[in-house]
């Protein structure tokens, strides 16, 4: 596995990507894994955050301290991302949140963009892209190169589960771009749908299935 390809060990991860995956989990449940699981990778994947001092004030004395000195921007892929990014702003309130939707044609699997909220000027350091399912990679790929065209610099992407083709996909066009992930499954059905997985991510965290 390439360098830049974390796959997380940590059991409280593999915990509840089991309880994610089960089909017995209802939408409800399904939400609330997202959210712990995102924000489980995401403490993972800001290992490297630069950091800038500070002074607070405790009820007894100054002390010394640090605040996170990097502006991150979150782009979640509509409408599976929004789970991961309600998680990750949770958890760090200054992130910048930009939207970008994207689906799979059903036929083709390729990506359509119907939405793109980002800003005209790059105004992040870290753009993190968080999408829960990397299958082909089509959508991550297309994502990557619509942050580079905008003038990203730093980016990172953030997924749940992939197939080992989605990783192949997105490592090979975007080397540069660091893949945290729950798991990798075994490969692709003929739907283009990653098995065993979790079936779809959005139709599972937003009842529509
Ligand atoms: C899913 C998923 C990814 C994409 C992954 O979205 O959330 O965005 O498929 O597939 P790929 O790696 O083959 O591109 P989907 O198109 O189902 O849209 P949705 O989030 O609106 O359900
Ligand atoms: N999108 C999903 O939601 N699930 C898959 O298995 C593949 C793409």
């Amino acid at each position: 596995m390439a360098d830049q390809v974390h796959v997380s060990q940590h059991p409280l991860v593999m915990h509840k990507l089991a309880l994610l995956r089960s089909d017995v989990t209802k939408p409800k449940k399904f939400r609330e894994l997202v959210r712990e699981i995102a924000q489980l990778l995401f403490y993972e994947a800001t290992q490297d955050l630069t950091l800038a001092p500070l002074t607070v004030q405790t009820p007894l004395a100054p002390c010394a301290g640090y605040e996170v000195a990097e502006r991150v921007g979150v782009i979640p892929i509509l409408r599976a991302g929004l789970g991961m990014s309600a998680a990750i702003i949770e958890i760090l309130p200054t992130v910048h949140v930009w939207h970008l939707g994207l689906y799979r044609d059903h036929e083709t699997l390729q990506p359509v963009t119907y939405y793109n909220k980002l800003p005209s000027e790059p105004n992040i350091d870290l753009s993190l892209i968080v999408d829960p399912m990397l299958a082909t990679g089509g959508s991550a790929v297309a994502a990557v190169e619509i942050l580079k065209r905008w003038g990203a610099r730093r980016i990172k992407f953030l997924g749940l589960i992939a197939a080992p083709e989605g990783v192949q996909h997105l490592s090979a066009a975007h080397p540069d771009v660091p893949i945290y992930l729950a798991a990798i499954d075994s490969h692709l059905d003929e739907r283009g749908y990653i098995v065993p997985g979790l079936g779809d991510a959005g139709d599972r965290q937003f009842g529509t299935g």
